[in-house]
């Protein structure tokens, strides 16, 4: 079992890092009241005054169009065509000054306090949605859909593979770069690729191979299919909800690959750090961890256990902040947790 050196250095950081959470926490709250609604000067106003108490940079508040308009898939695919008998086209306009979500978390300092990146736009802009049913959205090449993936797409060369391919917009960037040679995708909804191919893949200009292979994520997660590839980026969740279950099931197939990227990985491990740091409190105050377990929520339960299966199996001494901090934000550490 993972062991404590009683010292100030880590009561210091126990306490630093509980209170982190407390503060994301009390930040977030605070912000809601402001994403999705106009952004009056006086409402910027009160929102800086948010955000300069939690020290969130503040001065990148008006985003500029261009990371939408001067996206190339935002610019040469069009999606006004696009209909099925489950998904149509709508054209949803961002009115000015609204303030919505540009990023997913992203961190700051050294505890686990993180932002979400949010901002507006000083002009009306048009994004194209594809929408499902009544009113619910089912896909759209939104920004902070586009940045998240960000990672995703520089990384990408040689031969890349995909596994979930919504409305291609990861693919589109890839074939444009000249280090891809060829782009592989695992999809398992055959209606988003009949509706790919019908609309979508022919505004492709490209001679490189485009590979659609219908199947289950799952059942190509294996060393023997991805090792075909230099590059792979896993993206067939639709958010952090649903992403950390997915994950985890990946992560307990226990698979060797470096050359491999999931999306929103940073945000999807936030709900995980959130029951380590506690747990490792307990453990660092002598409390009986069977009482920490049962206070988890049922949601949480089982990813609680996997944290306390794991740092059963270490044998480690832990005396420093350093040594405290990399328990919980080693992304090896995280992963094995998940595995176990
Ligand atoms: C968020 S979208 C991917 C967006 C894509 N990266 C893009 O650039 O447009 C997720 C996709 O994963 C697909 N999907 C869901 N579960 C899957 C699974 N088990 N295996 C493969 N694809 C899956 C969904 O049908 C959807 O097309």
């Amino acid at each position: 079992m993972i062991k404590f050196e009683r010292n100030t250095e880590l009561d210091i950081a126990m306490k630093n890092l509980i209170l982190s959470m407390v503060d994301v926490n009390d930040y977030i709250t605070s912000i809601l009241d402001y994403t999705e609604k106009v952004l009056t000067p006086q409402k910027e106003k009160e929102l800086i005054k948010i955000l300069k108490k939690y020290h969130v940079p503040y001065d990148g508040l008006k985003y500029d169009l261009k990371i939408l308009t001067e996206n190339p898939y935002y610019k040469e695919i069009k999606l006004d065509s696009v209909y099925s008998e489950t998904v149509r086209y709508e054209k949803a306009t961002i009115k000015k000054r609204t303030l919505i979500p540009m990023n997913f978390h992203k961190p700051m300092g050294k505890y686990l306090f993180h932002q979400h990146p949010i901002g507006y736009f000083d002009t009306d802009i048009d994004l194209p949605v594809l929408k499902e049913g009544s009113n619910k959205v089912w896909m759209s090449p939104a920004i902070s859909e586009i940045e998240s993936m960000g990672d995703g797409i520089e990384k990408g060369h040689g031969k890349c593979m995909t596994m979930g391919l919504g409305i291609g917009v990861l693919p589109y960037l890839w074939l444009l770069k000249d280090e891809v040679e060829s782009v592989t995708i695992v999809e398992l909804n055959q209606d988003v690729i009949d509706l790919f191919e019908k609309y979508i893949r022919p505004q492709f200009k490209t001679d490189k191979k485009l590979e659609v292979i219908h199947g289950n994520a799952f059942d190509y997660y294996n060393e023997e299919f991805l090792n075909q590839f230099d590059y792979v980026y896993v993206d067939f969740w639709e958010s952090t909800e649903d992403g950390l279950e997915f994950y985890t099931k990946l992560m307990e197939k226990k698979i060797n690959f470096p050359h491999m990227d999931f999306w929103i990985e940073d945000s999807m491990l936030y709900d995980l750090k959130y029951i380590i740091a506690p747990y490792l409190y307990t453990v660092y105050e002598g409390k009986d961890i069977i009482d920490f377990i049962s206070s988890i929520d049922v949601d949480s339960k089982k990813f609680a256990k996997k944290v306390n299966r794991y740092f059963k199996t270490r044998n480690d001494v832990i005396r420093t902040e350093d040594e405290l901090l990399n328990l919980i934000h080693d992304k090896d550490v995280l992963r094995e947790i998940l595995g176990q």
